[in-house]
């Protein structure tokens, strides 16, 4: 220990990243939101060992990998080193907040929070966009696909849409008043590669017409504040057909909120996590609870919260030890 402390050159910072919701019924792989509740932090600090060194990840329960070219925070990082500060190193202490497979961006937050926390201990100024193209390389290796939709709002928060993926261009949309979720997380995995392997290869142009129809009705319904549109836009009949028969009793959970009002709901990301909108406070917590029991009468009692739009990955603390 004495050793590995010698070689330790900085103070440690420490970042936060929030959870995010993706895809928000027709905007697959193009449409994020970051959403307050329990997330991911890391905290770096430099060390005169080149490259990321991976010390610790707590919270994971000993599943992720800590190979540092396996784990997305490392992965980050390393590209992070690689193009902005060749011959730096730093240590990384990974602490999950987030739960894994739960469509709820958890590989993105790793690699957001470990990105905000180098970035100041290396003292470089790096922007949103350089963030979020490293961080997109942690999403490559966690799934296969460096898919932008958690890592960009998980670094530049609110609600976002990505209008081009190569290269990549992300525009910040407004946040309604009153917009509410209820987020339920059922009891079980979905392997978002899994989950991306199940979609179809070629979709009908009917099919994505009426998917680009709602996609700019999305965006129209949040330019507008008017949460009645955003249900009828929050429509998916590509992605999401295919993903509720990977979660046990998502069919009668959404049939549930929706009878009970709900503004839309839908799959977040590639689930387990459903996402229910609400324009209260109020109304979203008696969603939850519809949520809850569906999902629990289904056999998969899982954890929920009720969550409005949050800022993105944020330092939250500079350690002099
Ligand atoms: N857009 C991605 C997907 C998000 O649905 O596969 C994964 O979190």
């Amino acid at each position: 220990m004495g050793a590995k402390e010698n070689r330790t050159t900085g103070p440690w910072f420490e970042a936060f990243a929030p959870p995010t919701l993706s895809n928000i019924g027709p905007g697959y792989d193009c449409f994020g939101i970051a959403v307050d509740g329990p997330g991911d932090r890391v905290r770096a600090r430099k060390s005169a060992t080149p490259g990321a060194q991976l010390r610790s990840i707590e919270g994971d329960g000993g599943k992720l990998p800590r190979e540092p070219e396996r784990n997305t925070a490392t992965v980050a990082v390393s590209r992070l080193i690689e193009r902005y500060a060749p011959g730096a190193g730093l240590e990384l202490e990974l602490h999950k907040g987030l739960p894994l497979g739960s469509g709820l961006g958890s590989s993105g937050a790793s690699a957001c929070a470990a990105l905000v926390a180098a970035n100041a201990a290396l003292g470089l100024d790096l922007g949103a966009h350089q963030l979020v193209e490293l961080a997109r390389e942690g999403e490559r290796v966690a799934c296969g696909a460096a898919h932008p939709d958690n890592v960009t709002p998980g670094i530049v928060g609110g609600i976002v849409m990505i209008p081009n993926l190569e290269p990549l261009r992300f525009v910040s949309l407004p946040v309604p008043k009153d917009l509410w979720f209820a987020l339920y997380t059922p009891g079980c995995e979905v392997s978002t590669k899994a989950a991306r392997e199940a979609l179809p290869a070629r979709v009908r142009l009917t099919d994505t017409v009426r998917h680009a129809s709602r996609l700019g009705l999305l965006v129209h319904a949040l330019h507008v504040g008017d949460l009645q549109l955003l249900g009828e836009a929050i429509v998916d009949e590509i992605v999401e057909p295919v993903r509720a028969t990977l979660i046990p009793g998502y069919p009668d959970a959404k049939a549930a909120a929706v009878e009970a009002g709900a503004i839309a709901c839908s799959i977040s990301g590639a689930g387990p996590t459903t996402f229910a909108i609400a324009g209260s406070e109020e109304r979203a917590i008696v969603l939850l609870e519809i949520l809850e029991e569906a999902f629990t009468h289904a056999g998969v009692p899982g954890k929920g919260r009720v969550s409005q739009v949050s800022e993105g990955a944020r330092l939250v603390s500079r350690r002099l030890h």
